[in-house]
């Protein structure tokens, strides 16, 4: 079934008019985008800013409105008929929700940038899109200025998706390429991430890894046709890394990357986000920095890969404006938008205790004899082999020892009662960290 373009008409002269809520980083380039397109003219479709809204109208601001169009009321955006497009760049569930809600009901298209608000009301909101017979779409969700959200609902609906697997926020990754780089621990490498601007006062959405697991959620709802809530993806955050870590790691061929990944599996789909060791000789162990990276493997396509920078303001106005311009442009042609309702598959979701992996466990040991022995039993205790120990640092004077344990694969919920079982020996001082090893079946390592 094709409904009509939306309710709201073609805008302004033939131009589709745009309303931007949130005039920040994202909103500031995405308004500077349309300006420029409205002063050269010689672009089509062509596009009319009618106004942007912000909290608080005195804050000096990136880019320079025309007189008249800021304001701190929804309404003159919501409420105008002139608007056709409204671009939501405020971020957070509310009064996001609200705003996109009521756009869609007024017959407004939406382009969304806030993968908080995608992730947990995401489906009630193409729910509403879809009874309207307006488009939502949120390219910049997801990987900044990558295009994911694209191929996901396009280009690859073909394919079954068999694996998904991303490094899907820059903070972390700055921070991590950082301890990696210098030895720094993860107190001066997040100062120094905030002084440039690429971490947040409060870094709790990105560091405990929050921010990626909204992101794998929208992610997984388009590759797997699956509503996966928040609270069913394993999370873990970057905080407990240590510089040793970093030192080990390198010494074994590894990387550390906060991975996000959802995988299908026999019975059901996993989806994860936490810290973990990436073979060196793989691509995703190069992606450094603030850049982001996707992989997915689809049945009949194979393996994909996409990289990019996945924030900032001008990346991620590439993806607003990419939306923009594409509703812009079915607007003039009066084509329609499909209001099919996608197949939902529903895969069961699955425990990250049924995850399996190899595994990286740090110890500190008191360096006496037979140590290892009852590391050993209590790993073998839950069919747990072990691959390699290495004896770090030793601490002569407290006659304590740095010991690295590399396992076998293992399944996640014995992992976790062995863990258990070690932390209580009489032998081990202090468990340290415990890393898991992503599978790469098909490279040696
Ligand atoms: N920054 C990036 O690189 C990036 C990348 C990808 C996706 N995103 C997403 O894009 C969205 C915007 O991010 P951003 O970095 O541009 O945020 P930001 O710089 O904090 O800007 C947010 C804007 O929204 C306005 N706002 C917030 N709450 C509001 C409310 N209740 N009523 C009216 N206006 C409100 C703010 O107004 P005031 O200015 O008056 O405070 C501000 O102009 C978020 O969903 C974010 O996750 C950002």
């Amino acid at each position: 079934m094709s409904a009509a373009i939306g309710k709201a008409g073609p805008g302004v002269h033939g131009a589709a008019g745009v309303g931007v809520l949130g005039l920040g980083v994202v909103g500031s380039a995405v308004a500077r985008a349309i300006l420029e397109r409205e002063h050269t003219g010689h672009t089509q479709p062509s596009l009319k800013l009618l106004g942007a809204v912000v909290r608080d109208i005195r804050k000096p601001r990136l880019v320079r409105l025309p007189e008249g169009l800021l304001s701190t009321d929804a309404a003159t955006i919501l409420d105008n008929p002139d608007v056709s497009i409204v671009v939501e760049v405020m971020g957070g569930e509310m009064p996001a929700f609200d705003y996109i809600s009521r756009a869609l009901r007024a017959g407004k298209h939406v382009v969304t940038a806030n993968k908080e608000v995608l992730c947990k009301r995401g489906a009630e909101l193409e729910e509403i899109a879809a009874e309207h017979g307006v488009r939502l779409l949120y390219e910049a969700s997801v990987g900044g200025g990558i295009p994911i959200i694209g191929p996901l609902t396009t280009d690859l609906s073909a394919n079954r998706i068999l694996g998904l697997r991303a490094i899907i926020n820059g903070t972390t990754n700055y921070i991590l390429t950082k301890m990696a780089a210098g030895g720094a621990g993860f107190d001066v490498a997040l100062k120094e991430a905030q002084g440039l601007g690429y971490a947040e006062a409060d870094p709790t959405n990105d560091v405990d890894g929050f921010d990626a697991a909204f992101k794998i959620t929208v992610l997984s709802r388009l590759a797997y046709r699956t509503h996966v809530p928040l609270e069913a993806v394993y999370r873990e955050g970057i905080r407990n890394m240590d510089a040793k870590d970093f030192r080990y790691a390198k010494d074994l061929g590894f990387a550390i990357k906060l991975i996000a990944a959802a995988q299908r599996e026999e019975d059901g789909l996993l989806v994860r986000v936490h810290p973990a060791f990436v073979p060196v000789g793989v691509p995703m162990a190069n992606v450094n920095g603030v850049l982001n990276a996707v992989e997915i493997e689809g049945d009949m396509v194979g393996p994909l890969w996409f990289q990019g920078r996945g924030a900032g303001p001008s990346p991620t106005a590439s993806a607003v404006m990419g939306d923009v311009l594409r509703i812009a442009r079915e607007i003039e042609s009066g084509s329609g938008v499909s209001t099919v309702r996608q197949p939902v598959e529903g895969l069961r979701l699955l425990q990250m205790g049924e995850h399996q992996c190899r595994y990286y466990l740090r110890l500190t040991v008191h360096d006496r004899a037979g140590v290892l022995a009852k590391i050993a039993g209590a790993l073998g205790e839950m069919n747990i082999s072990i691959r390699s120990v290495l004896q770090m640092d030793t601490d002569e004077k407290h006659r304590v020892a740095g010991l690295v344990i590399m396992t076998h694969p293992a399944r996640e919920a014995n992992m976790q009662k062995a863990v258990a079982r070690i932390r209580d020996l009489d032998v081990v001082a202090s468990l340290d960290n415990l890393i898991r090893v992503e599978s790469y079946p098909d490279i040696a390592y």
